[in-house]
C-alpha cells in the first residue's frame, strides 16, 4: 500500500530522501506518526529510522533546511532531534534491542529495518513508510499493522510476554491506546499483560502518571480504568482505587460497587469538562469509602466521613505518582472534601449562612463542584435522576440568590457620607444617613442612574427638602469615586 503523502509533508519527505541517498543509507518514517496519519489524528512528532547512522542523517538533513535548525544530539541513545515548522523530528539508526531483567533500558546493536520494527510495542506502531527512491511512499508492514488498524486491534508484533517483560510501560501504553482509540486488546496480548503485571514495578512513577493522565484525558476514561483493574495493574499503581471494587453483603444487604460507580462519575464528568484535574477529582472523590466502610445493624452500610478521609488521602496519592503538589493537588483535594456539601443543601430550611459557607469554601471552584455533584448521580431510575437534578437546580438558584444579596449588601452608592457632610457643612447626624439611604434606594429603584453626576444632583435636592443649604457648588475631586457598577439584577432582588 502507498502512503497518501500530503502537500505539507511532501517537501520534507523528499528532502530527507535526498539527504539519505547522498549518505548512501535508507530512511523510513515510522511509528506513531504513520499510525496517527492513517487514523486521521493530529501528530506533531515524527520519527525517522535510518539503516545506518541516524545522527549523521539528522545533521545532513538540517544542513539543507532554511533557516538552519539546531540539531540536538542524544549520544547516549544514539538519536538526534531537530525542529522543523513546529514539528519535532527524531532520527535514529535501525536497531536490535536486548533487555536485562531489572531495567527498561535496552542494550542496543545496529540492525535491519525489520529488526527495528520487531522491537516496537504494537503492530500499529511498527508501520514504516519508505523514503527511498526504489519504493518511495510504500508502507512496509511485516506484522500486519494495517489490518490491525482497520480492525481496531492492539497486538504486539512478537511474543507479548517478551514485549511486556522487556518494557513493562508498554502494558500501560496498550491500555492507553485501547482507551484513546477505542481499540480492543487482542487476547494473547492481553494475557501477556496479565502475566507481566507485577513487572510494572520497574517503571518510574512519572511515566505511569503520564499514561494515567492520557487515559483520564480520553473521551471515555472508564475503558482504561476497567482494563487496568482487570489486568491487575490498578492494584499495583493505585491500590486505593482498586480497593473500591466489589460488593459486600451482610444480612442480605449489599452496597453499590464503588469502583464502577466512580468510573460512571468519571465518564459523566468527562462528557462535561476537559479539565484534567476535575477528572482526577472525579476519580478520587469516593476514595475514602474503602477505609470508612462499616455495617451498622440499624442503618446498613455506611461510609461516614469518607469525604474528609478521602481528601486527606489525596496528597499521599499525588506524591506517590509524582503529580504536582501545588494548587492542582489542592483543587482536587478541595473538591473531594466538598463533594457531599451541595447535597446537604438540598434539604429543607437551609439557612443563608449554610449557603454562604459553601460559597466561601468552594470559591472560584463552585461550578466545577456542581459538575462533580451532578455527575455523581448514577441511579438507573430516571425518576430519581430527575428529582436529584431538580434539587441541585434549586441549590444553584439559592447559591445565586445569596451571592447576589451579598453583593448588594457590599455595594456602595457613589456618594459617601463624607461628601454629604461637606456639601451641606454638617456634622455626622441622622440627616446624613437619611440622604445616603435615599440615594441608594433611588438607584436600586431605577429612579436615577447609578452614576456620580446623577447622584450628586439627587443629593442636593434631597438635602434641600430636609431644609439644608448646599455650601459648595462643585464636588471636591478627591471625593468622586471610580465607577462602581450595580450588581446585575440587584434592584429586582431588593424588591423581592
Ligand atoms: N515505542 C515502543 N515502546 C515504548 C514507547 C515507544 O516500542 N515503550 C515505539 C513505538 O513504535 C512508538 C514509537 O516508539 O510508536 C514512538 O514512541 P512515542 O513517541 O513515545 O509514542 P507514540 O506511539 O508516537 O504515541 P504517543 O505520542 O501518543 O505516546
Amino acid at each position: 500500500m502507498i502512503f497518501d503523502i500530503q502537500p505539507f509533508e511532501r517537501k520534507l519527505f523528499y528532502l530527507i530522501s535526498e539527504a539519505a541517498q547522498e549518505l548512501c543509507v535508507s530512511a523510513y518514517v515510522v511509528g506513531g506518526y504513520v499510525r496517527d496519519r492513517l487514523l486521521g489524528r493530529p501528530s506533531k512528532d515524527m520519527d525517522i529510522v535510518c539503516v545506518g547512522d541516524g545522527i549523521a542523517l539528522a545533521r545532513h538533513v538540517a544542513s539543507k533546511l532554511r533557516p538552519l535548525p539546531r540539531v540536538t544530539v542524544y549520544s547516549r541513545f544514539g538519536t538526534a532531534m531537530l525542529r522543523y515548522r513546529r514539528m519535532e523530528i527524531e532520527f535514529v539508526g535501525a536497531r536490535k534491542e536486548s533487555y536485562r531483567i531489572d531495567s527498561r533500558k535496552p542494550d542496543v546493536v545496529p540492525g535491519s529495518l525489520e529488526d527495528d520494527q520487531l522491537r516496537r510495542d504494537f503492530t500499529i506502531n511498527a508501520l514504516a513508510v519508505s523514503l527511498n527512491p526504489e519504493d518511495f511512499g510504500t508502507i512496509i508492514d511485516p506484522f500486519h499493522g494495517l489490518e490491525d488498524l482497520e480492525q481496531k486491534i492492539i497486538r504486539t508484533p512478537t511474543d507479548p510476554s517478551k514485549t511486556f517483560s522487556d518494557d513493562p510501560l508498554r502494558m500501560l501504553r496498550a491500555i492507553r491506546f485501547a482507551t484513546q482509540l477505542k481499540f480492543v486488546i487482542e487476547p494473547t496480548t492481553w494475557q501477556g499483560i496479565v502475566t507481566n503485571a507485577a513487572r510494572i514495578h520497574i517503571v518510574s512513577m512519572e511515566r505511569i502518571a503520564t499514561e494515567l493522565n492520557k487515559i483520564l484525558a480520553a473521551a471515555k476514561p472508564s475503558i482504561g480504568f476497567k482494563l487496568l483493574e482487570q489486568s491487575g495493574l490498578l492494584a499495583r499503581i493505585l491500590p486505593e482505587l482498586a480497593a473500591l471494587r466489589g460488593v459486600e453483603y451482610v444480612d442480605n444487604k449489599g452496597h453499590k460497587d464503588n469502583f464502577y460507580h466512580t468510573l460512571q462519575v468519571l465518564d459523566n464528568v468527562a462528557q462535561r469538562s476537559n479539565n484534567l484535574w476535575l477528572r482526577w477529582a472525579a476519580l478520587l472523590h469516593d476514595i475514602g469509602k474503602a477505609p470508612t466502610k462499616r455495617f451498622e445493624k440499624d442503618k446498613g452500610w455506611t461510609f461516614h466521613g469518607h469525604d474528609a478521609v478521602g481528601a486527606a488521602m489525596v496528597p499521599k496519592i499525588f506524591r506517590r505518582l509524582r503529580l504536582p503538589l501545588d494548587h492542582k493537588m489542592k483543587y482536587v483535594q478541595k473538591l473531594v472534601a466538598l463533594h457531599l456539601r451541595p447535597i446537604s443543601l438540598t434539604k429543607e430550611n437551609i439557612t443563608d449562612s449554610a449557603i454562604r459557607r459553601l460559597l466561601f469554601d468552594a470559591g472560584d471552584h463552585l461550578e466545577d463542584l456542581m459538575i462533580l455533584c451532578e455527575s455523581d448521580i448514577t441511579s438507573k431510575n430516571p425518576r430519581k435522576v430527575k428529582r436529584y437534578l431538580e434539587n441541585y437546580e434549586l441549590v444553584r438558584q439559592r447559591l445565586q440568590e445569596v451571592e447576589a444579596k451579598d453583593r448588594i449588601r457590599n455595594w456602595q452608592p457613589p456618594i459617601s457620607g463624607e461628601l454629604i457632610m461637606q456639601a451641606f457643612g454638617i456634622q455626622p447626624s441622622r440627616q446624613v444617613g437619611i440622604i445616603k439611604r435615599a440615594i441608594r434606594e433611588a438607584i436600586l429603584d431605577g429612579e436615577i442612574p447609578n452614576d456620580f453626576e446623577a447622584a450628586w444632583h439627587f443629593m442636593l435636592r434631597k438635602g434641600q427638602e430636609l431644609g439644608l443649604t448646599p455650601q459648595i457648588t462643585e464636588p471636591p475631586k478627591d471625593l468622586i469615586p471610580p465607577r462602581n457598577p450595580l450588581p446585575q439584577g440587584a434592584s429586582d432582588k431588593l424588591k423581592a
